[in-house]
Formats: C-alpha cells, structure tokens, sequence
C-alpha cells in the first residue's frame, strides 16, 4: 500500500516572457544577488543582460559568478561561496542548465556549512549531514531537462583526490522561486536537446519501473508525460525555434522530477547512480549517458519485472498484447525506446561516448564507482532489482 509525505515549496511562474517577472520574483529576498551562470551561453543570447537589468530595475543589485562548468565541480562551487559570503549577498540565483541550478543550490547552502561541504552527499557507508540552511534560491532555467528548477536535489563532482559524483537531496535546497521561460531555451542546439529529452525521459521511465506495485495514478501520470513528451520532444529537436514545442518540453521536464510522479512510488534510479560515474570520469552530457544506458538496463531488468515492462510496451507504444509472452513484448518496447532516442539523434551505445577503446577492466571500474554512492546492505545498487557489481558490469557490457 502506498503511504507517503509530499512537500514542494517551490513557487512556479511559467510561460514564455516569464523571465520579465524575475525581478518582482527575487525582490522579497533581499537587494544583492549572487548571479550564477556557466560558461557563456547566456551572455551570447543576450539572456544574461537581460536578466541583470530587470534586476537592477527591481533594486537588486548583481554580483555575476560565470564558469560553472557542466557537470559541476565541489571545487568551483565552493569557490563561488565564498565570493557569495564575502559579497554579502542575500541570495543565490541560478541562471542556466542543471548544472548551474544544482551549483547554485549548493552555494547557497555552503554559505552557511560548517565543516567540509563534501559531508552534505550522499556517499554509500556515509550518513550525510544535510544542509539546514542556505540563502534563498532562485532557478531560471535556460535548458528543459532535470527538472532542478523546482526540486531539492543538487548533483556535483566532488573532484579532490575522491572524484565522485553524487548528490545532496535537502529540504533546503528547494529553490523559493523557480522562474521558467520557455524562450530562453530556444538557442538550446539539437544536440543538447535531445540529450534533454533523453534525460527526462529517464526520470519518467526509471521511476516507473523501479517503483513499487499498485500505483495506478503515478502510473498513468507518468505515461501521460512520457507520451506528450514522444509527440513534442521531436518538433523541439525538428525545429529549435518552436516555442510551443519548447514550452512542453519544459514543463514535461518539470513535472517528471518534482516529486509529483515518484509520491508513493519508493522509486529508486539506478541507471542515474551509473551515469553520473561516466560523466564524472569522462565529462558526457549526463542525458547522453543516460541514452546509453537506460535501454541496456532496461533490456537486463525486464527479465525480473516483465509484466510492467509489457505495460510499458502496451501502454506507450500500443504495442499489442494478445498471444503474445510478456516478455518479448517488453523488449519490442525497449526496441521502440531506443529507436525514438536514436531518431532524435541521441547516442545509444558507449562506443558513440568518445571514450576511446574500453576494456573490461574500466566497466568493474565504473561498476566499482557507481557502488561507491550507494549501496544496499548487501553490497547492491538500489533498485528493481538491486544490481550487483556483475550486473552493473553485464548492463555496461550489453551498452557496448
Ligand atoms: O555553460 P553554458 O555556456 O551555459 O552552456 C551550457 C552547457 O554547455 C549549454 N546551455 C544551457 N542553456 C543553453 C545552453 N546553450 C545554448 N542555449 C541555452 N539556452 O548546455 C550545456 C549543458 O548544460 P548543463 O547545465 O550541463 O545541462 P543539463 O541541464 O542537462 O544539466 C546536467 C547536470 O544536472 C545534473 C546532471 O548530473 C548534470 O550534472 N542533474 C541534476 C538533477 C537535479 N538537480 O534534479 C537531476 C538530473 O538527473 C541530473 O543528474
Ligand atoms: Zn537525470
């Protein structure tokens, strides 16, 4: 039976032309502002102009951070704390991908941290101390893909001698607003949105089939993103300059990893515990990773879960069901999967990673890595089913 607690504080002011309301948005929160952005894209779209004069409109002052990388580093995060602290800044707004949304929550709870903020992530043998408390974030997110505008988790390579990259959950971290205008996301090159598709995806299909039994309404909330997102992810891809393409991507993005879809379901995502090791160790746009991976996985898992997996067949794809064994429809699903990935121009093998030649001695690596997160009591990856380090080393084998 389903029991569960939900809380999101986040508030949500989306559409196109949103981004003008930033101002009155971040006013309750104080005068100065850390800026946060990455490594230039927003200054060539103009976005970020933009965003600091309707800030100064609003009497807040800005002090820019630029040059969080993708796939963020402890270090650099904990570099633009400081330039947070010795600003005096009142809070922290993040201005791009995930990557800079997830390092300005970080920030924002560094500012405060005592101790080494490596402590606050999840690392398997570990308990966290969480962040109790971070100046008021605000995500404007220029890229639909992980949905960090309007949740509170915050993922980052911790990069001294331990190279993890992990993850800190808080209720802390919740960002007070989250301000989505599907316009800034329309110099997203293809490549990058389909990687972010493929990354929402991920959140829809992993929680729907790591999840627990008897969650009919998750189930069909889920089915319901995924589809819009199969009829809508294509025209974002086709045509960049779609807004109303843009516009659902975005919100599908939101909605898929906001706590909505996983209420009750006990989801786990293990094919996210071993992409992060890839774009930690290999610095991989984390949804082309996860294009890799989830069909290898899902190709693995179906042999323990085939009657969701033929739901998913059936239910997304109008795979038919009649004479047919569970489990070759389940992979006629898979098949499906992967092929939408590939139309959309995601990769959906390592060897497409730019890797170089991988031997089995990296998969136990990577394997290893993945372990080094979490963990089970026995030693397994959470998830349906838990993955020992030889199933994790077949999956990586079958994504060959
Ligand atoms: O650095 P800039 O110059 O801004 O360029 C970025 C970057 O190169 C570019 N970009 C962003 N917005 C753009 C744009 N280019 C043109 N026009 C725009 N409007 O896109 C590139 C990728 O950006 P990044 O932020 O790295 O991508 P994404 O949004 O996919 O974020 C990935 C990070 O989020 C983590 C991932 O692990 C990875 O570190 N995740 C965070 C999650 C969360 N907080 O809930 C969940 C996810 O599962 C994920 O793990
Ligand atoms: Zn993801």
């Amino acid at each position: 039976m389903m029991a569960f607690e939900f809380y999101n504080p986040t508030r949500l002011i989306f559409g196109a032309g949103s981004l003008a309301q930033l101002g009155k948005a971040a006013r309750p929160y104080g005068e100065r502002a850390l800026l946060v952005i990455g490594r230039g894209s927003v200054k060539k779209s103009g976005t970020f102009d933009r965003a600091v004069s309707i800030l100064e409109e609003a009497g807040i002052s800005v002090l820019e951070f630029s040059g969080i990388e993708p796939n963020p580093r402890l270090s650099t995060i904990t570099r633009a704390a400081e330039v947070a602290k010795k600003g005096k800044c009142d809070m922290v707004i993040g201005l791009g991908g995930g990557s800079v949304m997830d390092a300005s929550k970080i920030i924002a709870a560094t500012v405060f941290y005592e101790g080494d903020p490596r402590d606050m992530f999840t690392r398997a043998g570990k308990v966290p101390r969480l962040p109790e408390r971070a100046l008021p974030i605000i995500t404007v997110p220029t890229l639909a893909a992980t949905g960090s505008e309007m949740n509170n988790g915050a993922v980052a390579t911790i990069d001294d001698e331990e190279k993890l990259k992990t993850y800190v959950r808080a209720e802390v971290l919740y960002p007070r607003v989250a301000v989505v205008d599907p316009e800034l996301t329309l110099t997203v090159p293809k490549d990058h949105t389909a990687y972010g598709i493929s990354d929402i995806l991920s959140h829809l299909a992993e929680s729907y089939l790591n999840g627990i039994d008897g969650t009919p309404i998750q189930d069909r909330l889920a089915e319901g993103v995924i589809m819009t997102l199969l009829e809508w992810g294509p025209k974002a891809v086709e045509n960049g300059n779609d807004l109303e393409a843009r516009t659902q991507v975005q919100w599908a993005s939101i909605v898929a990893w906001n706590g909505w879809i996983q209420a009750g379901t006990d989801t786990t995502l293990p094919v996210h515990m071993i992409e992060h090791t890839l774009s930690a160790l290999y610095d991989i746009p984390h949804g082309a990773g996860l294009a890799v991976l989830m069909p290898a996985w899902m190709r693995f898992a179906a042999r323990f879960r085939p009657d969701r997996f033929a739901q998913f067949a059936r239910r997304i794809f109008g795979l038919p069901a009649t004479g047919r064994d569970k489990l070759s429809l389940a992979i006629e699903g898979i098949d499906k999967y992967e092929e939408f990935l590939r139309s959309i121009g995601c990769p959906t093998r390592l060897s497409e990673l730019g890797i170089g030649k991988i031997t089995d001695e990296m998969l136990f690596h990577w394997a290893e890595e993945s372990l080094r997160v979490r963990r089970d009591e026995e030693g397994r990856l959470p998830g349906r089913p838990p993955l020992r380090k030889e199933d994790i080393v077949e999956i990586l084998r079958m994504a060959l």
